[in-house]
C-alpha cells in the first residue's frame, strides 16, 4: 500500500498540466469520487489495525498534494483568461461604406422611367464614332467650326473616314434611323467628350440624353407637349418652360429650351444671372436632309428631336454649384444622395 501510495505521488509530481483539456484529464484521473486516489482510499479497509494511521496520513497528503497541484494550476489558466485583451463593449461600432447610386445615374433613370411611361425605348451607340455619323450625316457642313480640333478629340483623322470621340449623342439619332423603319420614338443616353476648358459649368465628359421621334404627322405642337409634360415631372408641377429660337444644323425649325430657376423660381437671382431662367435642352424638327441621309423620305414621315445635358439636369435639381463635384469622387457629396 505504502508502495502504491508512492508511486502515485510520483506521478502526480510529474503530469503535465500543459492546457486546460490536461487540466480536466488530470481531474478525472486522480480527483473525483471514482478517481485513483479514491480507490486507495477505500482500501484502507483492508489495511492492518496498526498501519491504518500512517496509512491514512499519508494518503490525506497525496489527496492534499493532488488538490494543491490541481487549484495552482487552475487559477494559472483563469489568469491567463483574464489577460487576453479586454473588449471595450462602450465603443462606437466599426462603420460600414455602402455604396450609393451616383446622382448623375439617379436623374438619369428618373429620365427614363418618364420617358419610357410615355413609349420610349431606349437605344445606344458608340462613344468613338464615325465623323460622318456624329457630323456629315447630321447635316454638319464640311467647314462647320464644331468640326474644330478645338471643340473635338479626334481618334483618327484625315484619311477620309475620319473617327471621333462622339461630341454629342445625336450620333445614335443617325445609327438608329439606317437601323430601324419609322416609328421611331427613342431615348438614347451615353457619355460626349468635348475638347473644352473645364469650369465651374463644363466638363470635357459628361452625359447627354437625346430623344427622337419620327412617323407619319410628326409636328413641333407633339415635342413641346412631351417636353412639358416631362418637365413637369422632372422639376414639379409649378416649372415653367420658354422656347427660344435657335439653329441646329440637324434640325429646321431650333429651338433651346428653358425652365423657370430653381432657387427663385423665376423672379430672377444669383443662379439664374437675374433671369429667372435656365437652360436644359436643345431641340427642333429633325432636318429633311437628315432624313434623306438615313434613307427616310421627309415627304412622308416628319420627326422631332432633342438632346439635354444630365450634369446640367442634375445641378438644377439638386442646388449643386458646382458641375466639377460630379466628378471628384468626394464621398463627403455623394453620401447626400444615399
Ligand atoms: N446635339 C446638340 C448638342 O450637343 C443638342 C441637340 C439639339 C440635340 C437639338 C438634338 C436637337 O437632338 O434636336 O448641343
Amino acid at each position: 500500500m505504502q508502495e502504491s501510495i508512492a508511486q502515485l505521488k510520483a506521478e502526480i509530481e510529474a503530469f503535465e498540466i500543459s492546457s486546460k483539456e490536461s487540466l480536466e484529464a488530470y481531474r478525472l484521473k486522480y480527483l473525483v469520487r471514482r478517481g485513483v486516489i479514491a480507490e486507495l482510499f477505500d482500501q484502507i479497509k483492508s489495511v492492518p489495525k496498526d498501519e491504518k494511521p500512517k496509512i491514512g496520513k499519508l494518503l490525506n497528503e497525496l489527496k492534499q498534494l493532488a488538490e494543491a497541484k490541481f487549484e495552482t494550476a487552475k487559477t494559472r489558466f483563469e489568469q491567463s483568461v483574464e489577460s487576453a485583451p479586454e473588449i471595450d463593449l462602450t465603443l462606437p461600432g466599426r462603420r460600414f461604406f455602402l455604396g450609393s447610386e451616383h446622382p448623375v445615374q439617379k436623374v438619369l433613370g428618373d429620365m427614363k422611367r418618364i420617358f419610357f411611361a410615355m413609349g420610349f425605348s431606349e437605344a445606344t451607340g458608340p462613344e468613338i464614332e464615325l465623323d460622318d455619323y456624329n457630323f456629315t450625316k447630321l447635316n454638319f457642313p464640311d467647314d462647320h467650326p464644331a468640326r474644330d480640333m478645338q471643340d473635338t478629340f479626334f481618334i483618327r483623322k484625315g484619311d477620309g473616314e475620319d473617327v471621333v470621340l462622339r461630341t454629342h449623342t445625336s450620333p445614335v439619332q443617325i445609327r438608329a434611323m439606317l437601323a430601324q423603319k419609322p416609328p421611331l420614338r427613342l431615348i438614347m443616353p451615353g457619355k460626349v467628350y468635348r475638347n473644352e476648358a473645364v469650369s465651374a459649368r463644363s466638363l470635357c465628359v459628361f452625359h447627354q440624353l437625346e430623344g427622337l421621334y419620327v412617323d407619319r404627322g410628326v409636328s413641333f405642337a407633339d415635342l413641346k407637349a412631351t417636353l412639358y409634360s416631362f418637365a413637369k415631372q422632372m422639376f414639379g408641377g409649378d416649372v415653367r418652360l420658354r422656347f427660344r429660337p435657335s439653329f441646329f444644323p440637324f434640325t429646321e425649325p431650333s429651338a433651346e429650351v428653358d425652365i423657370t430657376c430653381y432657387l427663385c423660381g423665376g423672379k430672377g437671382c444669383r443662379v439664374c444671372k437675374q433671369s429667372g431662367w435656365l437652360e436644359i435642352l436643345g431641340c427642333g424638327m429633325v432636318h429633311p436632309n437628315v432624313l434623306r441621309n438615313c434613307g427616310i423620305d421627309p415627304d412622308e414621315f416628319s420627326g422631332y428631336a432633342w438632346g439635354m445635358g444630365i450634369e446640367r439636369a442634375t445641378l438644377l435639381r439638386y442646388g449643386i454649384a458646382d458641375i466639377r463635384y460630379l466628378l471628384e469622387n468626394d464621398v463627403r457629396m455623394l453620401e447626400q444622395f444615399e
